[in-house]
C-alpha cells in the first residue's frame, strides 16, 4: 500500500483517510454547509457541536428523511455496535449525536448489538463471551441519556426468532458476487461472515414490519459501517422498504497520532476506554497522546504550537461543547501561552469528569437494562 494511500472496511481501516476520495469511492454525499442548515432548522435553530465542528463528513438522503418529518411521516433512528470489548470514545461519536437527534426530533432509537457478528468475525470469540461485552456495550449506550420506552435494544442471537424472518428476505436477494463485491471476501471466509450482512439490514425496516406501514429511517454511524447500508438501500425497496437514509462521521484518530488513522482496537495505548481508571486515563494521556507542541518550553513560548495535530486539543474539542472556551485554548496554545502539559491536563480532567458521570449513569441503568430490550 502506498504510503498515501488507505482503505477503509467495516472491520478494518488502514492508512490515513483522505474523506474526500472516501466519499467519492463510496458514492455518498458529502455533507455541506448548506444540508446542515436544513438539518438546523428542522432542530429548532440548533446544531450539535459535532456536526457543527465538521466531525460528520457525509449522509445519504438526509434532506429527505427531513423533509418526511415535516410532512408528519416520522423517521426512526438505527445504529449499533459489534460487542467484542470494551467502548472506546470513538465509538461515542455517532452515539452522541444519535441521542441528539432522539432529544431534537422525539423519535424512537433501535440499537443492534452484533453478538453474531463478533463471533463470527473475531478468531477465538465464543458467544459466551459477546453475551457479556453486549450488556455492558448496551449500557454504555444507554448511559448517554436515550430515552426509556423510545429505544430499543436488540440483542441479535436473542431476537432472532423476529430478526431471522426478516434476514433470510434480504439474504434471498443478495448475491455472493454482490456481498464479495463489496466486503472484499477471500474464499477463506466463513459462510456466516457472507449472510452476516444480512442481519446489519433487518433494524433498518424492522419498525416497518412491526408497524404494518413503510417508515423513514435515519442511520448515524461511523463511515466505516456504509457498505452495509450500500446493500440495504439496493435491498430494501425490492421488499416494499424505503431505502435508510444515513449520516457518517469521521473515524476519531488515535491518541498517539496526529493524522486521521483510526483509534486501534489492536493498540490499547491509542484509545481511551470507559472503563479505565482516571488514573489510568492520565497516564495514557501523559505518556502517549501526540503533542503539537514545540520541542523545548522555550520554543514553545516563542512560537507556539500546533493544536491541529495536537491529539489532546483534538479530543478536548470533541468532548466540550462550549465553542468559546474550546476557541480560546487553540488560541492559546498556537500563542505559546499553554503549554503542551497543561493542555495534556486540560484533556484529561475534561474526560475523567466525563467518564466518572458516564459510570455511575451505567451502573443507575444495569438493574433497568433487560426493559430497554425491544419487545417483539
Ligand atoms: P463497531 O462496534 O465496530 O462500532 C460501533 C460504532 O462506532 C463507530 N466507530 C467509530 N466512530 C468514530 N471514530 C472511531 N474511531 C470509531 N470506531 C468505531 C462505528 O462506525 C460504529 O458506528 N457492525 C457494527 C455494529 C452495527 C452498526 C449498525 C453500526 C450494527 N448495526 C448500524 C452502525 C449502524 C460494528 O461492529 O460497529
Amino acid at each position: 500500500m502506498p504510503a498515501d494511500d488507505f482503505r477503509v472496511t467495516p472491520w478494518e481501516v488502514e492508512g490515513t483517510v483522505d474523506y474526500d476520495r472516501l466519499i467519492q469511492q463510496f458514492g455518498v454525499e458529502p455533507l455541506t454547509d448548506s444540508v446542515l442548515a436544513t438539518l438546523r432548522k428542522h432542530a429548532g435553530g440548533d446544531l450539535h457541536h459535532l456536526l457543527r465542528r465538521g466531525h460528520f463528513v457525509s449522509h445519504r438522503e438526509l434532506p429527505w428523511v427531513l423533509s418526511e418529518y415535516k410532512r408528519g411521516n416520522r423517521f426512526f433512528l438505527y445504529t449499533g455496535r459489534g460487542p467484542s470489548g470494551p467502548i472506546h470514545l470513538g465509538h461515542l461519536i455517532p452515539w452522541l449525536v444519535t441521542r441528539w437527534l432522539q432529544e431534537k426530533f422525539g423519535v424512537d432509537v433501535f440499537f443492534q448489538l452484533t453478538d453474531d457478528e463478533k463471533f463470527l468475525f473475531s478468531e477465538g470469540m465464543t458467544i459466551e463471551e459477546t453475551a457479556k461485552w453486549t450488556v455492558e456495550n448496551g449500557l454504555d449506550f444507554l448511559a448517554l441519556g436515550f430515552k426509556p420506552g423510545k429505544t430499543h435494544l436488540i440483542w441479535d442471537t436473542r431476537h432472532a426468532g423476529v430478526m431471522y424472518p426478516q434476514a433470510i428476505r434480504v439474504a434471498k436477494k443478495l448475491t455472493f458476487s454482490t456481498a464479495k463485491a463489496v466486503f472484499g471476501f477471500e474464499p477463506s471466509a466463513n459462510v456466516g461472515q457472507i449472510f452476516y450482512t444480512s442481519m446489519q439490514s433487518v433494524p433498518a425496516f424492522l419498525p416497518s414490519v412491526m408497524a404494518g406501514k413503510p417508515l423513514p429511517c435515519l442511520v448515524p454511524m461511523g463511515i466505516d459501517q456504509d457498505p452495509h447500508f450500500r446493500i440495504a438501500r439496493d435491498i430494501l425497496p425490492k421488499l416494499g422498504y424505503p431505502k435508510p437514509a444515513a449520516l457518517h462521521s469521521k473515524l476519531l484518530p488515535g491518541l498517539t497520532s496526529p493524522g486521521t488513522t483510526k483509534m486501534s482496537a489492536s493498540d490499547p495505548n491509542s484509545a481511551i476506554y470507559t472503563d479505565e481508571s482516571p488514573k489510568k486515563v492520565r497516564a495514557k494521556v501523559m505518556k502517549y497522546a501526540f503533542s503539537g507542541g514545540a520541542v523545548s518550553t522555550a520554543e514553545h513560548r516563542k512560537h507556539g504550537g500546533n493544536p491541529d495535530v495536537d491529539a489532546s486539543y483534538r479530543w478536548l474539542a470533541l468532548f466540550h461543547e462550549d465553542d468559546r472556551y474550546v476557541g480560546k485554548v487553540a488560541a492559546d496554545y498556537r500563542s505559546g501561552a499553554l503549554l503542551s502539559g497543561e493542555m495534556k491536563q486540560l484533556f484529561v480532567d475534561h474526560i475523567n469528569g466525563f467518564l466518572e458521570r458516564h459510570r455511575a449513569r451505567k451502573e443507575e441503568l444495569r438493574p433497568r437494562f433487560e426493559d430497554f430490550l425491544l419487545k417483539a
